[in-house]
C-alpha cells in the first residue's frame, strides 16, 4: 500500500480537495503506476460540474501516463521500469468486439462504473472506498490499473507529452483517421478549439486536409490553431455557414464538434456541402438530445458520425501516435499551454470555463 496525494471530487460543488488516498498493492492482473503526468481535460470538467453522474468520492483526472512500479500476477504486458500511457476505457479482452478489434465498444469494460474488472477499487480514503475516474484516476501521484489500461511506450517520450496521447490526442487524431477517415486535400471545419479540438486539427494536418478551418469564440484558441495547422480561423456569428461555404466553395466535406454543446451539434449539418460527414466528438451533459432536419439530411446525403475516444484501440494508436511525435509529425508539446502542479488544478478548471488556456498539464 502507498500513501498518494491526489485531487478528489466529493460529489458535490465544482472545486477539488488535495487530499491523501491510500493506493493498494495491484492484485491479479493490475498494474501499479507513478504518476509522470496528467492533462486537466473538458471530460473532468463535465464531471465537476455536474453534467455526468460519477460515483464518489472520485479522483479525477483520465488522461495520464507514468511509470510502472509494480506489477500483479498474471501481468506479462509490462513490468516495472516501463513507461506507460493510460487508457480511459480499458478493454475486457473478451466481448464480440475485443475479439474483433473494436476495443473502442468493449461491452465488457468496467471503466464507466470507475472500478477494476472484479468490480473493487484499489484506492481509500479515511478508511472507507474511493473511486478513481474511468478506473484510472490520473490525478493522484499513484495509481493501479488493469494491465490492459497500461500502454508500453518508448521512454524518450516525455510524460506531459505521452499524457496528452491518453486521450486528446487520440481522440481527435482518431476521429480524423479512425472514425471519418478523411482524405488528402478535402476540406474540414472544427467548432470549438480547445484540447481536443486542436488535436483535431493535428489529425487533419497530418492527413493533408485542406482547407483546414477552426472556430472558437477565444482568439488565444485561434492562434494556436493556426500554429497547429489550421488554414482559417473564425470567430463564429450568425453567418458562420455562409463565411465556411464562402471559404470550401460550398460547404465542407467533414465538420467537427468539440466542444459538447447542443446547438454547435445541431449547426454542423449547415456547415457541409452535400454528400459531407458531421462529426460528433464533444460530448453534451445527460438527457441533452439534439435535433436535425432529417428531410434535408437525407435529400443531401449528409452523414452524422458518433466518435467517442477516436475510435482508439490502445495497445495499437498509443505507440503509433508516440512515434509520431518523435518523428516530428504530430507536434503534442505545442498543446501544451500550461505546465501546473497539483494543488493549482481548480485555477485550470477555472480557466477552461472561460474557454481559456489550450492544455494544462499536472506535472508530477
Ligand atoms: N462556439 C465556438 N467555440 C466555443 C463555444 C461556442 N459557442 N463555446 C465554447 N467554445 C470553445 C471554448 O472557447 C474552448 O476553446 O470550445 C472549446 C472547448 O474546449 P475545452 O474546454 O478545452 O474542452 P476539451 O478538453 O477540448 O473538450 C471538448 O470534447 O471529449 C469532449 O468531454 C469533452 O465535451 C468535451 C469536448
Ligand atoms: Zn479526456
Amino acid at each position: 500500500m502507498v500513501q498518494s496525494q491526489a485531487a478528489v471530487h466529493f460529489g458535490e460543488g465544482t472545486k477539488l480537495q488535495i487530499e491523501v488516498v491510500e493506493v493498494a498493492d495491484p492484485g491479479r492482473g493490475n498494474v501499479l503506476v507513478r504518476m509522470g503526468a496528467s492533462g486537466v481535460c473538458g471530460s473532468d470538467r463535465h464531471v465537476l460540474d455536474g453534467d455526468w453522474e460519477m460515483p464518489s468520492p472520485t479522483v479525477l483526472g483520465h488522461e495520464g501516463a507514468g511509470t510502472v512500479e509494480a506489477v500483479g500476477d498474471g501481468v506479462t504486458d509490462v513490468e516495472p521500469g516501463d513507461h506507460v500511457i493510460l487508457s480511459w476505457f480499458y478493454p475486457c479482452r473478451r466481448c464480440t468486439a475485443c475479439l474483433s478489434g473494436k476495443a473502442y465498444v468493449c461491452t465488457g469494460s468496467r471503466s464507466e462504473e470507475c472500478v477494476l474488472p472484479d468490480g473493487t477499487t484499489p484506492l481509500t480514503l479515511d478508511g472507507k472506498p474511493a473511486f478513481a475516474y474511468l478506473a484510472v484516476g490520473t490525478m493522484s501521484e499513484y495509481t493501479v490499473v488493469p494491465e490492459s489500461a497500461a500502454i508500453r511506450i518508448p521512454k524518450e517520450v516525455p510524460f506531459d507529452v505521452a499524457s496528452l496521447i491518453g486521450c486528446s490526442i487520440a481522440t481527435g487524431v482518431g476521429t480524423v483517421v479512425n472514425d471519418a477517415a478523411v482524405e488528402p486535400g478535402t476540406s474540414a471545419v472544427v467548432v470549438g478549439a480547445g484540447g481536443v479540438g486542436l488535436s483535431i486539427i493535428m489529425g487533419l494536418k497530418l492527413v493533408g486536409a485542406n482547407p483546414i478551418i477552426a472556430v472558437d469564440l477565444n482568439e488565444e484558441k485561434l492562434a494556436f490553431a493556426r500554429e497547429l495547422g489550421a488554414t482559417h480561423t473564425i470567430v463564429p456569428d450568425d453567418d458562420l455557414a455562409a463565411q465556411v461555404a464562402a471559404i470550401t466553395e460550398g460547404g465542407a466535406a467533414y465538420a467537427f464538434e468539440a466542444i459538447g454543446r447542443v446547438e454547435t451539434i445541431e449547426s454542423l449539418p449547415g456547415l457541409l456541402a452535400p454528400g459531407g460527414s458531421a462529426v460528433v466528438v464533444g460530448l453534451p451533459p445527460v438527457d441533452a438530445p439534439v435535433s436535425f432536419d432529417a428531410l434535408e439530411l437525407a435529400e443531401s446525403g449528409k452523414k452524422i458520425i458518433g466518435s467517442n475516444y477516436g475510435s482508439t484501440v490502445p495497445g495499437r494508436d498509443f505507440p503509433k501516435l508516440a512515434s509520431l511525435y518523435l518523428a516530428g509529425a504530430l507536434p503534442v508539446d505545442k498543446l501544451i499551454s500550461h505546465r501546473i502542479s497539483l494543488p493549482e488544478v481548480n485555477e485550470a478548471f477555472d480557466a477552461m470555463r472561460r474557454g481559456e488556456r489550450a492544455r494544462s498539464v499536472i506535472v508530477f
